[in-house]
């Protein structure tokens, strides 16, 4: 097993980031943060790539956290560029313009959730848990979790996870929408890996006006959301892909998408 502190693997336009601390249940640490910020900067700018699987290696958890071990050092100026580098690296993620799934085996706790809330989605094998817990160590999420599980689940779940701080399965967490599914641990790689194929073979320039278009119209009001919309629609018109997905459905065939 390499000691890398991240494994990275192309499938075909499919790539697979895998945080690799398993001793230390993928705990999030300053040189993990930074190395997947570089990790998602290296898929954007990658044309090759069109999706990416993000998980964590070892069976217990996809990340059970910030390292608990770093953060009790930290200033209160320490903690505060630790936060932000956090948030930025969510934020990465969330704005890569490429579709991004989570992959949750076991625990997603802490800045793990915070992680996997900002994917674009969120596939749990059936005994993940899923919680924020920073309340029992004196803390709130600081990447962005109050904020995301805010958005995610409505106030009343968000207030429940954050002040109690309890785990919960993911079948409560696909009832709460914190995740799209859940499927049994022996078929969560494979249900993942055909979810990511099926994206890649998508027409990229689409893909992305979705995203942004939805991720957008989350933090602004309709009429701004609406017209973001149509402006996104009508660019799809100057794509090669949009001809294409069009002329193949009138044709009856597979559309066969080129990311022009
Ligand atoms: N930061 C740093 N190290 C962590 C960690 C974290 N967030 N979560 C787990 N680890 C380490 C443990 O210290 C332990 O290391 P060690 O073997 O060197 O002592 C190793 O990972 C295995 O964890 P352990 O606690 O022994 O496993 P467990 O099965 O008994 O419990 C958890 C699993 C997830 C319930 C427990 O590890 C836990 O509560 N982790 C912290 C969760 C948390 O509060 N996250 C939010 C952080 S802001």
């Amino acid at each position: 097993m390499s000691d890398a502190l991240l494994l990275i693997e192309d499938r075909g336009a499919v790539r697979q980031i895998a945080l690799n601390r398993p001793d230390k249940l993928n705990a999030l640490n300053r040189a993990a943060l930074e190395a997947l910020l570089s990790a998602f900067d290296a898929a954007a700018a990658d044309d090759a790539v069109r999706a990416v699987v993000l998980r964590g290696m070892g069976e217990k958890a996809f990340v059970a956290g910030a390292d608990i071990g770093e953060l009790t050092a930290l200033s209160p100026v320490q903690a505060l560029a630790f936060s932000r580098l956090g948030q930025q690296l969510m934020l990465r993620i969330e704005h890569l313009g490429k579709p991004v799934i989570a992959l949750l085996q076991g625990f997603a706790l802490g800045g793990g959730l915070e992680l996997a809330m900002a994917c674009h989605l969120r596939i749990a094998g059936e005994k993940a848990k899923l919680g924020l817990p920073e309340i029992k160590l004196g803390l709130l999420p600081g990447f962005g979790g109050t904020q995301r599980l805010l958005r995610l689940v409505g106030r009343a779940a968000a207030l429940e996870l954050t002040l109690g701080g309890e785990p919960i399965d993911a079948t409560r967490a696909e009832r709460l929408g914190l995740v799209n599914r859940v499927v049994a641990r022996d078929a969560l790689e494979g249900e993942v890996s055909a979810l990511a194929q099926r994206l890649a073979n998508a027409a990229p320039h689409a893909l992305r006006a979705i995203l942004h278009s939805i991720i957008v119209g989350g933090e602004c009001g309709l009429q701004q959301g609406l017209d973001y919309e149509s402006q996104a629609f009508a660019v799809c018109f100057s794509t090669e892909d949009m001809r294409e997905g069009t002329r193949a459905f009138l044709e009856r065939r597979p559309p066969q998408f080129s990311g022009r």
